[in-house]
């Protein structure tokens, strides 16, 4: 019988262990406020060395959490990762690109940097991390978009529009209509992130079956501080992302674990 493991699953399950019992540690002996603290402020140097390194400004803790669900120490590196693993998965030209769902700008920035002489728009619901985008990067034009279509871009503005960790959130309805938007403002490429099978697990498992018929789920598990309540959880199969998406745009490839260190597969879309 072949055993179904990967790497990044033992690497994954590994951590977990060490994280409880390094937790159970430090409730045990009262040393959780000094473990804290010296972790944020390993957080915070590590995130000014690569700042300086790489000449952006760390977006402040609270913008970080709401994006990244944490505050870590590679909030930095992590947008250059993807930034890098996005265009090199977009095929065509990258003359005009949006970064759709941009929060704090973490993977714009990385982007307008790789590719100096395009025009790079980004765009989010989120007033706040707007309003510091537009304080602290220069190079990227930003918007802030409603929580429904349209946005203000005129159609085939863009030849390449990617959304990271978007979809992920959205419910079915509200996709299909940004869908069908992102379709009319893009004449290329679209590079999309949805979770893939290592999210599955975060499924009840009383609704896999319904999920696995259906290939879509939307899993209600709280809120996030500044962000609106449809802002939860999604899941889809890649039959559904076949089917679905194919509907609005030619599905040229799903690749698993492709975008943030294995985090999300991406979904490479064509504009018909
Ligand atoms: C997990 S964060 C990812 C942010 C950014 N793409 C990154 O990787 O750093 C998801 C982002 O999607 C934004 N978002 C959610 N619904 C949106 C919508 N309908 N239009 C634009 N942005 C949206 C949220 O405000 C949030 O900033």
């Amino acid at each position: 019988m072949k055993l179904m493991v990967s790497h990044h699953d033992i690497v994954f399950h590994t951590v977990s262990i060490v994280r409880r019992a390094f937790a159970s540690f430090k409730y045990r002996t009262g040393t959780e406020a000094f473990f804290d603290y010296a972790r944020d402020s390993y957080v915070k140097q590590r995130q000014l060395f690569e700042a300086r390194r790489w000449g952006v400004t760390p977006p402040p803790r609270h913008l970080q959490e709401r994006i990244v669900a944490g505050y870590f120490p590679r909030y930095i590196a992590s947008g250059r990762q993807i930034a890098k693993e996005i265009l090199s998965l977009a095929p065509g030209t990258k003359q005009s690109v949006l970064d759709f769902g941009c929060g704090s700008g973490r993977v714009a920035v990385p982007v307008s940097k790789f590719l100096p002489n395009s025009s790079i728009c980004a765009t989010d619901i989120d007033p706040e991390a707007i309003d510091w985008c537009r304080n602290h990067i220069a190079g990227v034009e930003f918007d802030v978009n409603s929580h429904n279509p349209p946005t203000r871009y005129p159609s085939g503005s863009f030849d390449l529009i990617y959304a990271v960790s978007v979809f992920t959130h959205l419910p079915e309805k509200m996709q299909r209509e940004w869908l069908e938007e992102l379709r009319r403002i893009c004449c290329g490429y679209l590079v999309l992130s949805i979770h893939g099978q290592r999210h599955h697990k975060h499924i009840p498992p009383a609704v896999v079956p319904e999920f696995l018929k259906r290939g879509f789920y939307y899993l209600r598990s709280g809120t996030t501080d500044g962000l609106p309540d449809f802002y939860q959880s999604t899941f889809q199969t890649h039959d559904y992302i076949r089917s679905e998406w194919g509907k609005f745009f030619d599905i040229m490839e799903i690749k698993e674990r492709a975008i943030g260190w294995g985090n999300h597969d991406a979904v490479v879309c064509k504009v018909r």
